[in-house]
């Protein structure tokens, strides 16, 4: 390297500190102790997004269930687009996964013998998710977090942000970060990257997802030559506090809380579901699949049935029957964050909710041990595509996704690094120009240009009107037309601070950046998927099609910048395709 570029070389590199991250860690340092391991985060790991997670974690434990029903509900869950090679790997992985977080510290609530609890959830036909009260997501976190920190040989780069992967003749051989605090640009070598920085829920208006969610792996791997996979799917989660998106766990609908509409009715009843007729035991009306909970909603505003509120139309989340003492002891966080949020008690009153983009089934492209098509990179977790939840995920699938893929991408970038060779001088060339870029574009005072946020504003109204739970072709082309020019506006930002430390102004730019990119592929995957299938319903294309799509969708980036799609075939190992059905 140059003196004027910055260097830290490592054998691995980790971009993200969440529960994929942490959990490819500590696998690498299991697997070879020798490698020196790099943990880049933009938060501190303990602010990371997992950390938000509510409702719990599935994985087969309870007697009456088996590793074939969870399979076979996680592949319907897909609506047959999820890899079935990887969702058996997954299932049979998953349980294995949360009993060593408990040997890590997870406390996991129990039943009153002392066996772990398992709460029924969304889609799943037996009670398998396992959970921490409504907490769970903050306490793996805790525990992979306080493991990880066993590890003398994994160095941790927190607040820092990564702008760009150094790649030579299709090999990953690092990346460049900022430093938040310091404003310090560095080159980070690594023989093998792991893409860890979870969803990009942001390039929506309205979202569970934190701010930090702006898709930051997915555009690295893009534009380094990785493809993206389904980005079509994007899941609303049916029950989001109006205004500030916050997420009311399905947790509450397990523990037998309902929907009602204005008029105080359990409306999804009237609604194909894919489930049997509700029982009380599993109350699997509520538990319905996330998507055609999201639909039968826009249904009942179109009805003219769903109650009015400040931010638009919502119904009601009903948990008064399940009184105080259940609420407090398996539901608190509700509870707590209804009383902050909404100056509601939900012991005592009804919660207003609406669907609230929640999570990208979509991601980076990889096979079942985190590998991308580019030599040396991984990804794992939200970030990638691996894929398991195809057209729709099952709630409570998703924090064992980040355990066995964390662990699995984690044990096969540690093998890839242990084999290859030193890092090509050629990458010092790519350094030196981001390094470049990043002072003379970015560092340079520019003000007077287009508002950051006016950007961001537009690109994601222009999302929740072409890529929402209904989507049509025109819808979509035109929002496409509209990307195209935000694309031209963002090159022409306003940054007015020239500040070195927490030049937020700065990290906002390059965000909008990964999102505009990421917003892009959504759009061109949405606009070739010519079928509904899970959360992509076109209402243009109503049917699912399974003669032309039982197939993922790649997208790539051209070297002239535009994307290009291709095809690659569903893995079908057991199941068939069929009617998509829940419970019966
Ligand atoms: O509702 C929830 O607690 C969300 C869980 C999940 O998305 O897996």
């Amino acid at each position: 390297m140059s003196d004027s570029v910055i260097r830290a070389a490592h054998d691995v590199l980790i971009v993200g500190g969440g529960g994929a991250g942490l959990r490819a860690a500590i696998a690498i340092a299991e697997t070879n102790p020798g490698l020196d391991v790099a943990v880049v985060s933009k938060v501190y790991p303990m602010r990371s997004h997992t950390v938000s997670a509510e409702g719990g974690a599935a994985g087969v434990i309870a007697d009456d269930d088996s590793l074939d029903e969870h399979c076979y509900d996680t592949v319907s869950g897909s609506d047959w687009l999820g890899d079935q090679n990887a969702i058996e790997a997954f299932v049979r992985e998953a349980p294995r996964e949360l009993l060593q977080l408990e040997h890590w510290g997870c406390p996991w609530s129990r039943q009153p013998d002392g066996r772990i609890a398992v709460r029924a959830f969304g889609g799943m036909k037996k009670k398998r998710t396992w959970f921490a009260a409504d907490k769970t997501g903050f306490h793996m976190l805790h525990a992979l977090f306080q493991t990880s920190l066993r590890y003398a040989e994994v160095t941790r780069y927190d607040e820092e942000f990564v702008t760009r992967l150094l790649v030579d003749d299709g090999r990953v051989h690092g990346a460049v970060a900022i430093g938040l605090m310091s404003g310090r640009i560095q080159a980070i070598t690594a023989k093998a990257v792991i893409l860890c920085t979870g969803g990009c829920g942001k390039v929506f208006p309205f979202t569970t997802n934190a701010n930090i969610n702006t898709g930051d792996g997915m555009a690295l791997a893009y534009r380094a030559g990785a493809p993206l996979e389904d980005m079509e799917f994007v899941q609303y989660h049916p029950t989001g506090l109006p205004f500030t998106g916050i997420l009311i766990t399905e947790a509450a609908r397990a523990e037998g809380g309902w929907l009602l509409n204005k008029d105080g009715y359990r409306y999804l009843q009237d609604y194909d579901l894919g489930t049997p007729t509700p029982t009380p035991e599993l109350r699997s009306m509520e538990l319905g699949p996330r998507d055609r909970l999201s639909q039968a909603f826009v249904h009942e505003v179109e009805k003219g049935r769903a109650a009015d509120s400040p931010y638009g139309p919502v119904v009601h989340l009903d948990l008064r029957h399940l009184g105080e003492a259940l609420i407090d002891a398996k539901l608190p966080f509700v509870r707590e964050l209804c009383l902050k949020y909404e100056r509601i008690d939900p012991v005592h009153e009804l919660v207003p909710v609406r669907p609230v983009v929640h999570y990208m089934m979509g991601g980076v492209s990889t096979d079942i041990d985190g590998a991308t098509p580019l030599g040396g990179l991984y990804a794992a977790g939200e970030t990638a595509c691996v894929s398991i939840n195809g057209a729709n995920r099952l709630g409570s699938n998703s924090l064992p996704e980040c355990l066995v893929f964390g662990a699995r991408a984690g044990r096969a970038a540690a093998e890839y690094a242990s084999a290859a060779g030193s890092t090509p001088s050629v990458v010092e060339a790519q350094a030196t120009d981001e390094v470049r870029r990043l002072e003379r574009d970015l560092l340079g005072k520019r003000p007077g240009g287009e508002s950051i946020a006016a950007v961001r504003e537009d690109m994601q109204a222009t999302m929740e009107e072409a890529a929402g739970i209904f989507r049509t072709g025109p819808a979509m082309a035109k929002g496409a037309d509209t990307l195209a020019e935000l694309q031209e506006r963002i090159g022409d930002v306003d940054l007015a601070d020239t500040s070195r430390s927490f030049n937020t102004e700065l990290l906002a730019a390059l965000e909008l950046a990964n999102m505009l990119d990421i917003s892009e592929c959504i759009l061109q995957a949405g606009m070739q998927r010519e079928e509904s299938r899970g959360a992509h319903q076109r209402t243009d294309f109503p049917a699912r099609d399974d003669e032309r799509f039982l197939t993922h969708l790649l997208v790539h980036r051209n070297p002239d910048g535009r994307s290009r799609i291709e095809h690659m075939p569903v893995t079908i190992t057991r199941w068939v395709p069929g009617e998509r059905v829940y419970g019966r």
